[in-house]
């Protein structure tokens, strides 16, 4: 296959979402083009015109259920795919618990018809699959490396990450080297792109604590109940390792730079967080401070299945992967309040 642009072209499964859409500009930045499949359940089209505003170039998309097997197939041999970030799926942890089967079709099936495709192919095929650092549960130890123990989730959406986890190493070792993976452990992703023209746009009452923030901010909700004020941690809230998005999608640039060099047959799993904890005041300080707003809150009882504290050694991607996080909490703050009133101003 010759080295043109079409034949490096990485099959971006979920990437008109939150993530996927700055994978898809990080992609770019690369030299490598996404072919971005999605069913836009949880995303719009905005999005793709988000990606190219800020790469200049329309991205390829397929409005396509990730488990269509036909339609997979016919992407995959038209843009000569080898290569795949694979993050379609559901990510609402209620969601999970109050309909779990929906949560393993679309979540199981999604990597079991990007697995069957690639594998049909014949040729050799690099997977990145989207984890999450949840497959830790209560973690044995932090900073959380990739050697504590994973597998103890507290809920069917964790289940599915390691379930995923476990199918793609199987699938990669019954492969006689043609296929290999990097299972990415995501922390905390947070923030946007500096444009502001992408970034994380939750349907109906958020669940994670950043899109609450900004649509207090935006006036849209009245105040942010923190969860929780008697942990065991410095202030008595929760503390979690929150990453800048625009870091993460890098993270996968370098983590497909990585397969391409280490190839063949083999399964490395990589925590991509910053090594930091903060908790949920100083998130909130922080918006305060340097977004000049006040963000009023309130106490309010822990929520079931929340840890205390956890944060990522992201050591091993740095030595492996030659990635590490750049980008502060105080830039994380900044662009997400830019990009919650650019795409408000945009919607209107
Ligand atoms: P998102 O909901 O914004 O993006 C997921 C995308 O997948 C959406 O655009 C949705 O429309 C699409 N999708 C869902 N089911 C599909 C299907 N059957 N076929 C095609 N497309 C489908 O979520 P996100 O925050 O961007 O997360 C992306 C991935 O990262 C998910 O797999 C999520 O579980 C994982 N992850 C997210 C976080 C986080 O905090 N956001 C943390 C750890 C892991
Ligand atoms: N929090 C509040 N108020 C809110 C929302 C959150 O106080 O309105 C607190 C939580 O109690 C927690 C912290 O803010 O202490 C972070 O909560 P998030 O919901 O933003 O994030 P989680 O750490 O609970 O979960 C996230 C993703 C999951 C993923 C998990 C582990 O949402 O998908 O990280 O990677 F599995």
């Amino acid at each position: 296959m010759q080295n043109t642009a079409e034949s490096r072209a990485v099959l971006l499964t979920g990437g008109a979402g939150y993530i996927g859409s700055h994978i898809a500009v990080e992609l770019a930045a690369s030299g490598r083009p996404a072919v971005i499949v999605d069913n836009l359940c949880n995303s719009s089209e905005e999005a793709l015109r988000g990606i190219a505003e800020i790469t200049g170039v329309e991205p390829v998309f397929y409005r396509t259920d990730a488990r269509d097997k036909d339609a997979m197939r016919e992407i995959v041999k038209k843009h000569n795919i080898t290569e795949a970030i694979h993050l379609a799926g559901l990510k609402s942890v209620a969601e999970s618990v109050s309909n779990p089967l929906e949560y393993y079709k679309v979540n199981l099936g999604t990597t079991l018809t990007l697995l069957e495709v690639l594998s049909e192919c014949g040729g050799t095929g690099k997977v990145i699959f989207s984890s999450s650092a949840t497959v830790y549960g209560v973690p044995d130890h932090i900073p959380v490396d990739e050697d504590a123990f994973a597998g103890t989730c507290f809920n069917p959406y964790g289940r599915t990450k390691y379930f995923n986890e476990q199918i793609i190493a199987d699938v990669v070792a019954a492969s006689e080297g043609r296929l290999s993976a990097v299972l990415l452990r995501y922390f905390n992703p947070i923030g946007a792109h500096p444009s502001g023209l992408i970034g994380e746009v939750p349907t109906g009452v958020p669940n994670n604590l950043m899109p609450y923030i900004t649509q207090v901010a935006a006036g849209k909700r009245e105040k942010l109940y923190v969860y929780g004020n008697d942990y065991e941690t410095r202030d008595g809230t929760g503390v979690r390792d929150y990453i800048h998005v625009v870091d993460l999608a890098r993270g996968h640039v370098k983590a497909l730079e990585w397969l391409e060099r280490h190839g063949e047959g083999k399964v490395e799993i990589f925590n991509l967080g910053t090594g930091r904890g903060s908790s949920v005041l100083e998130i909130v300080h922080t918006f305060e401070r340097v977004n000049n707003i006040k963000i009023p809150y309130e106490f309010a009882p822990r929520r079931p299945g929340d840890i205390a504290e956890y944060y990522a050694d992201p050591s091993k991607a740095e030595r492996e992967l030659g990635w590490r996080a750049e980008l502060s909490l105080e830039d994380m703050c900044r662009d997400a309040w830019n990009a919650e009133k650019t795409l408000q101003s945009r919607a209107k």
